[in-house]
């Protein structure tokens, strides 16, 4: 069976800056497949240019099978690839349910002509965006808090909430940019338990983060980037005894310790 994705010998470069360097890995159906680095690695861009928000200055990106480089994230997200940012990205005015209806009419948007006329494909969407919204709710624990404008949420909840809008879209593989930075221990503890249940309803998800034992509790595989290209990759007791990832984060000082 072919991988759910296949990054190819990917690169971007900003002027003379080798933001990602010809970087390869796939993600398989049901894994959850962590990219760890220092600050500026090309964690990020990674993800920009897989989810195509960046476009690269070379290589391909396959998504089940089909070539899906530089296409813009709407068009990503209709084949099922869906994306959160590093910043919580929530509209702070809108209640949680608000937020997650119009997650899904980005994803699903009826067309002009539907909408303005309220034809009869535009009011099915709506039903079908409506019990989605209840069913995502549902499943990431935030139905008792629907009516909460979304500000007014502790930070955890709206990362979490900022999960639930990207699953409004049916993705089969979704990419989480440092879900806990910033978050507690208590509050990285529930967004683990988030997206191993993400994971359990079969999508699989690519996770960016600094916390090393968030990761190595949570993911499948891990990849560690340095200047951009690839250091290790591999299981995450492996990649993160590695002497070379220990100096990368520590120095050479700690490799011997
Ligand atoms: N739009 C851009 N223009 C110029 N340089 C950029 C741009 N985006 C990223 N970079 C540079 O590319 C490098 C990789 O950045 P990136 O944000 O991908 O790192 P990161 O691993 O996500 O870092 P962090 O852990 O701090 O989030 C950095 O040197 C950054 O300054
Ligand atoms: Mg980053």
């Amino acid at each position: 069976m072919s991988p759910l994705l296949e990054v190819h010998k990917l690169s971007r470069f900003f002027g003379g800056l080798r933001a990602v360097n010809d970087l390869s890995f796939t993600v398989s159906s049901g894994e959850i497949f962590g990219i760890i680095g220092p600050n500026g690695a090309g964690k990020s861009t990674a993800v920009n240019l897989v989810s195509g928000v960046t476009k690269p200055t070379s290589g391909k990106v396959r998504f089940q099978g089909t070539d899906v480089t530089g296409q813009p994230p709407h068009k990503l997200v209709q084949y099922g690839l869906a994306r959160t940012f590093q910043s919580t990205t929530v509209f702070g005015n809108c209640t949680v349910e608000e937020n997650c209806r119009r997650g899904s009419y980005l994803a699903r948007y009826p067309g002009f002509f539907h909408s303005f006329f309220s034809t009869s494909k535009a009011g099915e969407m709506r039903q079908a965006s409506d019990s989605r919204v209840a069913e995502v709710l549902e499943w990431l624990d935030l139905h008792r808090v629907r009516n909460v404008r979304a500000a007014d949420l502790p930070y955890g909840a709206q990362k979490t909430l900022g999960m639930a809008i990207s699953l409004m879209a049916w993705p089969k593989l979704l990419m989480l940019d440092e879900p806990v930075a910033g978050l507690s221990a208590a509050e990285a503890d529930n967004v683990r338990d988030t997206i191993r249940k993400i994971r359990a309803e079969g999508i699989s998800v690519v996770v960016i983060d600094h916390n090393m034992r968030f990761m190595a509790g949570l993911c499948d595989r891990i990849l560690v980037l340095h200047h951009g290209q690839e250091l290790a990759h591999g299981l995450p007791q492996d990649v993160l005894s590695d002497p070379n990832v220990i100096e990368a984060y520590l120095g050479r000082r700690y490799v011997k310790a």
